[in-house]
């Protein structure tokens, strides 16, 4: 296979000689065992490429096993890598293979390999020396035949002289590595990917694309990107539905680059402008992202073509805003169509109940009449802020039978800022 064969068929576009550099390289490295380590921003295009390495390796007929280390609670991570023994704790009534074992003559992919916890580090280190692990609650060896890729979209080589990664499982991982470089240092990539994606868009929504002023054209070339090609699909996406048969000036592209003129979050995400804070007061809006409704929110608008960042953070918002005895009946109130084969309650040794994320395969859904987050961002309408905010606080406050405290606490506000909120939507 040649490079544009191989960009073409797993949609790795672009012209620039860095997005070359990376398609060669794939190509060298797919039959070979070798470890490979991807390293980008989010929107780079790291699982794009960890599924081309795996679908042209010899590896192909086997699994591709997908991991999100930074997603999965720490509780059962373990279980959930390495699997377990029946018995192994309270609720593991059944034994069950981890994703080494079901990765077997296959490919695993260690997402966001920078998060996962340090006693687990250990473990992946063994793995990655020997093939050699142990499910929970077993004393016996077991091995497994994988080939590895791990990507992260932070400096690796930084966390562990900030003590938050062990070198020799970076030394380990990086033997051989690949940049993906932020769509801003590939200008020449734009346009082209651009064009690729209406041209994807036009035909699914069946609707026509007029075309760009020079302005408009130079303002898509020259904006940061933060959310990178992700970033540039979701507005190649909403210019082709809302601004259908419309000629795209400065102005009209401006609406949707507006308000994520900002470099993104440690995790990526956008932030919030300070002069888009309401005001003083809200102080605690500005926590970290995991508690913030208003950011999970914005994720989810901008990034709603992707919606797996927006799991995590609702995963991770779920699981550090409720204590262990409310968690027990969070799966009803959550949204069903979130995608709740991914989301469910362990119990672990010591009987504490945590929520986790469970097997990434799909499995077959249950259909329910019950709101979702996706029914309510439907694809035609963005909500606003104001109405997803009141959606969220209408959620909490059911989950919690009306507890105010409880519902402020799960909702990362102060009970004041509820109390307002709840004046300022008329909801009682
Ligand atoms: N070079 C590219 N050409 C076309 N689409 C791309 C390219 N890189 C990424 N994408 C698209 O952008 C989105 C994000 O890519 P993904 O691989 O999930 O990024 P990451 O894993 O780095 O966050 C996906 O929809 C993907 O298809
Ligand atoms: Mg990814």
């Amino acid at each position: 296979m040649d490079r544009q064969a191989l960009q073409e068929r797993f949609g790795l576009n672009g012209e620039s000689p860095a997005i070359k550099q990376v398609v060669d390289k794939v190509m060298q490295i797919a039959k070979t065992d070798i470890t490979v380590l991807l390293q980008g921003e989010s929107g780079t295009g790291k699982d794009v490429t960890a599924r081309a390495i795996h679908s042209i390796s010899d590896r192909k007929n086997a699994d591709l096993v997908i991991v999100n280390c930074g997603a999965i609670p720490e509780g059962i991570i373990e279980s959930e890598l390495f699997g377990h023994e029946k018995g192994a704790f309270t609720g593991a009534h059944e034994a069950r293979k981890g994703y080494f074992e079901k990765a077997h003559n296959g490919t695993i992919f260690l997402d966001e390999i920078a998060d996962t916890p340090k006693n687990i580090q250990v473990k992946l280190l063994r793995v990655l020396e020997n093939g050699e692990f142990f499910r929970v609650g077993s004393s016996k060896m077991y091995t497994s035949d994988v080939r590895i890729i791990a990507a992260t979209n932070k400096d690796l080589w930084e966390e562990v002289n900030e003590g938050n990664f062990r070198e020799d499982l970076y030394y380990r991982l990086d033997t051989v590595k690949i940049k993906l470089p932020p769509l801003r240092e590939r200008q020449e990539d734009v346009i082209p990917i651009f064009r690729k994606f209406v041209t994807e868009f036009s035909s699914k929504y069946d609707s026509v694309f007029k075309g760009f002023s020079d302005e408009a054209r130079e303002l898509l070339v020259s904006y940061r990107w933060p959310g990178n090609v992700r970033e540039l699909k979701n507005v190649a996406e909403q210019l082709v539905v809302l601004e259908k048969s419309q000629f795209i000036d400065k102005e009209r592209l401006q609406k949707y680059l507006k308000g994520r003129q900002h470099q993104g979050s440690a995790d990526n995400l956008p932030v919030v402008a300070a002069n888009e804070q309401k005001s003083g007061e809200d102080k605690e809006f500005k926590s970290s992202a995991a508690h913030d409704p208003t950011l999970i929110y914005r994720a989810l608008v901008e990034m709603r073509t992707d919606l797996s960042d927006l799991k995590k953070m609702l995963a991770k918002f779920l699981y550090s805003s409720f204590s262990s005895k409310e968690i027990k009946a969070l799966p009803e109130a959550m949204p069903r169509d979130f995608d709740p084969n991914d989301i469910s309650i362990y119990t672990n040794k010591q009987g504490e109940e945590s929520l986790g994320v469970r097997s990434m395969e799909p499995e077959d859904d249950e259909e329910t009449d019950e709101e979702s987050v996706d029914s309510f961002f439907n694809d035609d309408e963005i909500p606003s802020i104001e109405k997803a905010e009141k959606f969220l606080i209408q959620q909490a406050l059911k989950k919690f039978e009306g507890n105010r405290r409880k519902a402020s606490q799960a909702l990362g506000v102060s009970e004041r800022t509820l109390y307002r909120k709840l004046d300022q939507y008329e909801l009682q």
